[in-house]
């Protein structure tokens, strides 16, 4: 029986990390390698925007990481491309145990200028190739525990995006969004195997950082702090979710910047107003403004909302 180790390493491992070859992929790549994981690294090296695939990115990773990874530039988002991956991982490693749902692409258009094409290779990058990756990946994580593996571990990688939006992200934010269902409900459907599925919203310098175009002086601050800040305090955390001092931690939401970590809420009722009779119309507007006026949340994006100095 394969045990996860105590002193955090993943010896015996075997992790599958999407856009595993660039920026916070290729940090994860490469953290949870240097902890022993056998690593596969499924990227097809598109650009920012999904386009122009190059193979020669994941394995450009591979030849550096050396033994114990695997290249798999195929595109994960379809679900013969999802599913030939984790094959390879099982073929080639023996088994799955970690799944990291980390590519993603950006095609940003304010919602009265958008085009549903790109709304739909967004929504297939993003959130569609999670599913396809999480439905080939979970019958093996089933029955690996049932064999008496140690549980797997699944870290998908959402956005603040999501929580507070940023204009122009409607397809970008709706599909990190959905990320948070599919982490709720993956959390709840693998708990009786021990497989733990939680949620990341990093903040790092990548290239996709690099290319915010500030609309404002706010915003260029946002992208000078962010710029600052390394990958590999995210890959860190994510180790720490694939140790065994996580297996209790499932269904939850992160954040990470630098040396900050962040516990997310998770949107409850706040407030409730009961209307009674039949006209319920005529009530609302005295009811809405006693119990809710004061507590609606503000338009805050979060470019807003994160431009604080960051811990280095
Ligand atoms: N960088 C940040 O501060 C930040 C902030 C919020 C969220 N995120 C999220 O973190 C993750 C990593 O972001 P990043 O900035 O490192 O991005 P990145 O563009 O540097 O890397 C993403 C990688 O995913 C790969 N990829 C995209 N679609 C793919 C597909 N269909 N099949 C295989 N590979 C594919 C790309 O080739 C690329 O190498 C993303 O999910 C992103 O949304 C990042």
């Amino acid at each position: 029986m394969v045990q996860l180790g105590k002193d955090g390493s993943l010896y015996g491992q075997v992790a599958l990390v999407t856009g595993g070859a660039r920026g916070i992929g290729l940090a994860i790549s490469r953290h949870l390698h240097s902890l022993g994981a056998s690593v596969i690294v499924a990227d097809s090296g598109v650009s920012i925007s999904g386009e122009a695939p190059d193979p020669a990115i994941a394995e450009a990773v591979v030849q550096e990481l050396g033994d114990r990874a695997l290249a798999f530039s195929a595109d994960i988002a379809v679900p013969e491309g999802a599913a030939a991956a984790v094959a390879q991982a099982v073929n080639r490693f023996g088994a799955i145990d970690i799944v990291v749902n980390n590519a993603a692409i950006l095609q940003d258009s304010l919602i009265f200028k958008g085009r549903p094409t790109s709304w739909d290779a967004v929504v297939q990058n993003n959130l569609s190739a999670a599913y396809y990756v999480l439905s080939a990946a979970t019958p093996h994580l089933r029955e690996q525990v049932k064999a008496g593996r140690a549980s797997g571990r699944i870290v998908n990688m959402t956005s603040s995006a999501a929580l507070y939006g940023n204009f122009g992200q409607s397809a970008y934010a709706s599909t990190k969004a959905g990320l948070l269902g599919l982490t709720r409900v993956v959390a709840m459907d693998m708990a009786r195997s021990g497989v733990t599925c939680n949620a990341i919203a990093p903040f790092a310098a990548t290239r996709v950082t690099d290319a915010i175009h500030p609309a404002n002086t706010e915003q260029a601050q946002y992208k000078e702090r962010a710029l600052k800040i390394s990958t590999r305090f995210v890959a860190e955390f994510v180790a720490f979710l694939c140790g065994e001092d996580a297996r209790a931690i499932n269904g939850q939401l992160f954040g990470v910047r630098g040396r900050e970590v962040f516990l997310f809420s998770q949107p409850r009722p706040i407030e409730k107003l009961v209307v009674s009779g039949d006209d319920a119309g005529a009530q609302l507007p005295a009811l809405f403004r006693e119990r809710f006026a004061e507590k609606l949340t503000d338009l805050k994006t979060d470019l807003e909302a994160f431009n604080t100095e960051p811990v280095l």
